[in-house]
């Protein structure tokens, strides 16, 4: 019996339509991936390669023009608008560029809107919310706001978000980007490692070399494809 990878990305094409009389921009172009359970995955390239728009096309916010993505055995193309979310919800953590927490809720409740959409365990989830908060070095600000946060403890509570459900594979799009040095090493340290002993499976898009480092493989996304990457 053959495994199939738990990511598993044929033929990807993406073309946006232009302005009238234009033609249509073309951002990817018959792109393969695979990535196994557990697996860690650095994605490199240049501002506008089509970084961002593989990430939400892996997620299934976007509907590709041609080709597949099958997530977990589930082909994406297939699914409804609620399947694809339950998907989402079961199988993913998306942690963004800008971290996109609920200004009017807490810490503790931000890192808990992912248990409110489906049936959970939520006493289990309270408690692992807790428990990644205090390893992410937010055991003591559970209840400020976003905006009584510093960037990198809200970055670090974004994070906490896209894994308490245990998701098994992580997306991350540039999630040290808008950090310092210190901030975005410390935020790679938590991603991988949290990622890792929970068996998580990650692809992160970063320009950090300290990210890509922590990662198994680094990729470079270039003219629509993917290929081995020459530089973090
Ligand atoms: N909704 C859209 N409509 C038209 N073009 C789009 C749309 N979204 C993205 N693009 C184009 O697709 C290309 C790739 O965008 P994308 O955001 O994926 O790049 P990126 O690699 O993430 O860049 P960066 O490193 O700057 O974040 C860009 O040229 C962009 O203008
Ligand atoms: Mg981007």
């Amino acid at each position: 019996m053959t495994t199939l990878p738990l990511l598993q990305v044929q033929g990807l094409t993406m073309r946006f339509p232009a302005a009238a009389g234009t033609p249509p921009v073309a951002v990817l172009d018959g792109l393969d991936l695979e990535v196994a359970a557990g697996e860690s995955v650095a994605i490199v390239g240049p501002s506008g390669s089509g970084k961002s728009t593989l990430l939400h096309l892996l997620a299934g916010l976007l509907r590709p023009t041609a080709g597949s993505v099958h997530l977990a055995g589930a082909d994406l193309a297939q699914l409804s608008a609620d399947g694809l979310a339950a998907l989402r919800n079961r199988t993913l953590g998306f942690v963004f560029q800008e971290h996109h927490l609920l200004p009017q809720c807490t810490v503790l409740e931000n890192v808990l809107v992912p248990t409110l959409a489906f049936p959970c365990d939520r006493a289990g989830a309270l408690r692992s919310a807790r428990e990644l908060c205090e390893r992410a070095g937010l055991g003591d600000r559970l209840g400020h706001r976003p905006a009584m946060l510093s960037g990198g403890e809200r970055q670090r509570a974004a994070v906490v978000r896209a894994l308490v459900l245990e998701p098994r594979l992580v997306l991350a799009d540039e999630p040290t980007g808008s950090l310092d040095a210190g901030n975005a090493e410390a935020i790679g340290d938590l991603l991988a490692a949290l990622g890792r002993e929970r068996g998580a499976a990650l692809l992160a898009v970063t320009h950090a070399p300290a990210l890509a480092r922590r990662l198994g493989r680094v990729l470079e996304l270039r003219h629509g494809r993917l290929g081995p990457g020459t530089s973090a």
